[in-house]
Parts: C-alpha cells; sequence; structure tokens
C-alpha cells in the first residue's frame, strides 16, 4: 500500500510545473517565450538567472525526494526504480498541463543523484564538458543522459535502476527532438551565462 501510495505521490509531485509557476509569478507565460519549454533553460533564459536556478532546484527535487523516501521506507530496488520513473514521467507528462511537460533533465538529475549518485557524478562532467566546448544545453543533456545508464550499469547499480536510467534517456532525448533539429540546422540557441 505504501508503495503504490508513494508512486502515485510521486507522480503528482513530478507532475507540479514549477518553471511555469515561478515563470508566471513574474507576468511571463514560459510557454509562449524562448522555447517554450517549461524547463529551467528557459526559465534562466527568459526570466533571469534566479528563477532558473530555482526551477533547476525545484525540478530536482521533485525527482529526489520520492525515491529517498522509498529507501527511507526500505523499498527494494524495483519500486524504488518505479517510483523515480513516475516523478520523472510526472514532470514530462503533467496531468495539470494536458500531459504535456517538459523534458525531464532536472527531475532525472533529481531521481539518479538519489539512485545512481557515481555516474550522475560522471554524468555531470559530461554535461559540463559538452557545455563548455560547444555552449549548447540540449546537446550537454542529451549527452549526459546517454551516458548514464552505461555509467550506472559500470558502477555496479542495481538493475532496475539501469533499466529506469535506460528508460529515462530514450525519453529525454526524445523529448529533445526540436532541439536536435535546431542543432542539425544549426539555429539552437547557444548558453549564455
Ligand atoms: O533541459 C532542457 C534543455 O536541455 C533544453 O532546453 O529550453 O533549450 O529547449 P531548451
Amino acid at each position: 500500500m505504501n508503495e503504490i501510495m508513494l508512486l502515485i505521490g510521486a507522480y503528482l509531485l513530478g507532475s507540479v510545473p514549477t518553471g511555469l509557476l515561478l515563470a508566471r509569478s513574474m507576468g511571463i507565460n514560459i510557454r509562449e517565450c524562448g522555447s517554450g519549454n517549461i524547463g529551467a533553460t528557459n526559465v534562466y533564459r527568459t526570466a533571469g538567472k534566479k528563477l532558473g536556478i530555482m526551477t533547476l532546484l525545484g525540478d530536482c527535487l521533485k525527482g529526489l525526494v520520492p525515491v529517498l523516501a522509498a529507501k527511507a521506507l526500505g523499498l527494494p530496488p524495483v519500486w524504488i526504480a518505479g517510483i523515480g520513473l513516475a516523478a520523472f514521467l510526472g514532470h514530462v507528462y503533467t496531468v495539470f498541463l494536458g500531459f504535456k511537460g517538459g523534458k525531464g533533465v532536472a527531475t532525472a538529475l533529481g531521481v539518479l543523484l538519489g539512485t545512481a549518485p557515481l555516474a550522475v557524478l560522471f554524468g555531470i562532467l559530461v554535461f559540463a564538458a559538452v557545455l563548455y566546448k560547444w555552449r549548447y544545453v540540449s546537446l550537454a543533456s542529451i549527452s549526459a543522459a546517454a551516458v548514464i545508464p552505461v555509467l550506472a550499469w559500470a558502477t555496479c547499480t542495481p538493475r532496475e535502476v539501469i533499466v529506469m536510467a535506460f528508460v529515462i534517456a530514450v525519453i529525454v532525448i526524445l523529448k529533445h527532438h526540436e532541439n536536435i533539429a535546431r542543432l542539425r540546422a544549426g539555429t539552437e540557441n547557444k548558453f549564455k551565462a
């Protein structure tokens, strides 16, 4: 019973559109500005550094808190992975926005920090290196998402978490299809600090 409650709670928590709410507090409709995404990068781009960082933290916590709660309850890896995936899916397919949410990067970061911290550490290094070299957050996100399942496998993470990381990676990459088209066309937004 605890497991099911936590699964539903994780999905609902993940569904809270942090970036949209923070941008709205400044009178900005985030879905009509910049890339139109509700994530931290677009909030940073259109509403400023402070709200961008707050969105990153908020979206990250939406993933981290449910998996830490699952761990504190002593649930087995299959439930921890399922609850993490539910939080991630909540952000990407949020019930509060007609199932059209964000790209899931920050929420995935939170989920994976709680379940595969060593893999995430290396993933953050990949993200930072790609961002430093090419200045595209989208390319950095895609690269980190792609390598984390491999890194999770290499760092002896439970099998269920590796599967979860793989599913997350596939969805993150698919959700970046517009970014990929812009990268190919040479029209993607470069990150400006
Ligand atoms: O986390 C999303 C990021 O990778 C790209 O965001 O707004 O440039 O589409 P955006």
